[in-house]
């Protein structure tokens, strides 16, 4: 039988996900003329030409077939050496998975961890991500508030108010997107405690785990609740490698048998050259030596943003110590977030993100994102003065 009109059922799980509202404003944006974008959350650099070489090499070698869904041994190897040789933490390979960047980590771990009415506590404001995973695993979000004057970190005390019998996993995502606050070890040691006690998964996604400024040291999870603690990492940002698709999952040993079912029949497995090129990534010096180069280069200008901010009225921003975010105080303005990044896109040509892209809590803030070259970003900060100026 044929239908006159065509009707799609689709299934209702994936009419609860929302599309990500930084995607909107970039397709009006992309519709206007010279506009400067600050709202991008990638790195603007290119990959390093060492990491480009063994790919290519990777391919003549003839690396095009199917690997173990996990992983190439060798690269899964080259990275629990990479976590011995980084953070002195021992972890066998058979803890480690290789998945389509932190993305697909994150999802991994909410399918795996969590179902029907489970409780996940997921920080507010926070990358946008972690609600929607929570949404298709039928777990019910439970927000954390952040606030500026708490270094957009937990209050270890509001987290426990928040553990209930049904509460099964906390997310936590240091140096963060989009506040760019880091994880203080006293803090991460408290949270560490909270899930050992409650018998909780730490959700850690570190991807930002190389950009930090002023001394700033990274806390990663896996040191603080090693039996608690699923990892998130990805190449995407550590080595501009966005668009290769390329991350990993380390979990305890049980878990990542578990993940391991979904991802080989969503995936198969990681891209075999690309994995072969991760190998690269992570020890070959003319790598790091441009993940060196790129985190200077976001010094300087995490900087002028910074420096900019503090010569505009009505707004003011908290010093982020990682990441390539400034997540700027806008109350003053008396506008909120989403009509300040229509104004300033129609005013001055400049995207920023509103901070409720990332939850309620993030009224009142926009994330601007300096993964831009140094000119535009410092004509996009001029734009957005001046636009201040006139307010
Ligand atoms: C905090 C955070 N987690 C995960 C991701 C996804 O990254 P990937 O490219 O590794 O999938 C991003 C990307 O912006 C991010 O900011």
């Amino acid at each position: 039988m044929r239908y006159k009109s065509r009707k799609y059922f689709i299934a209702g799980r994936i009419n609860l996900i929302q599309r990500s509202k930084i995607r909107e404003l970039f397709e009006r944006a992309s519709k206007m003329k010279n506009v400067i974008s600050l709202g991008i959350g990638e790195p603007d650099f290119d990959t390093p030409q060492n990491i480009k070489e063994a790919a290519k090499r990777a391919l003549d070698e003839g690396w095009t077939h199917y690997t173990p869904n996990a992983g190439i041994p060798e690269f899964r190897e080259a990275i629990a050496e990479y976590y011995k040789n980084t953070y002195g933490i021992e972890i066998p390979m058979e803890k480690v998975i290789v998945t389509v960047g932190a993305y697909e980590a994150t999802y991994l771990a909410f399918e795996t961890l969590l179902e029907d009415g489970d409780e996940v506590i997921i920080p507010d404001p926070a990358f946008v991500c972690y609600v929607e995973d929570a949404k298709v695993a039928e777990a019910k979000s439970i927000r954390l508030p952040l606030k500026e004057e708490n270094g957009f970190q937990p209050d270890p005390d509001e987290l426990l108010e928040l553990i209930t019998k049904r509460t099964r996993m906390i997310v936590v995502n240091y140096p963060n997107n989009p506040t760019g606050a880091t994880l203080d070890e006293e803090t991460a040691k408290a949270i560490a405690d909270i899930a050992q006690d409650y018998n909780i998964y730490i959700l850690s996604d570190e991807p930002y785990e190389h950009f930090l400024y002023e001394n700033a040291k990274h806390t990663p999870m896996l040191k603080y609740a090693p039996d608690n603690t699923v990892l998130a990492n990805s190449f995407s940002k550590t080595f501009a490698m966005t668009g290769w698709r390329l991350g990993f999952t380390i979990a305890p040993e049980q878990i990542i048998r578990d993940m391991i079912k979904l991802h080989a029949y969503v995936i198969g497995n990681v891209a075999s050259f690309i994995q072969i090129a991760g190998v690269a990534a992570l020890r070959e010096k003319e790598s790091w030596d441009a993940v060196k180069q790129m985190r200077d280069t976001y010094a300087e200008r995490r900087r002028i943003v910074l420096d900019y901010i503090k010569e505009m009225p009505y707004i003011s921003a908290f010093e982020p110590k990682g990441a390539f975010y400034v997540f700027a105080n806008i109350k003053e303005t008396g506008m909120k977030s989403e009509e300040f990044a229509e104004w300033l896109l129609e005013k001055a040509g400049v995207v920023v993100i509103p901070g409720t892209a990332f939850g309620k809590n993030g009224e009142g803030y926009i994330r601007i994102s300096y993964a831009t070259k140094k000119n535009k970003l410092i004509e996009a900060l001029e734009r957005m003065k001046t636009a201040l100026e006139e307010l």
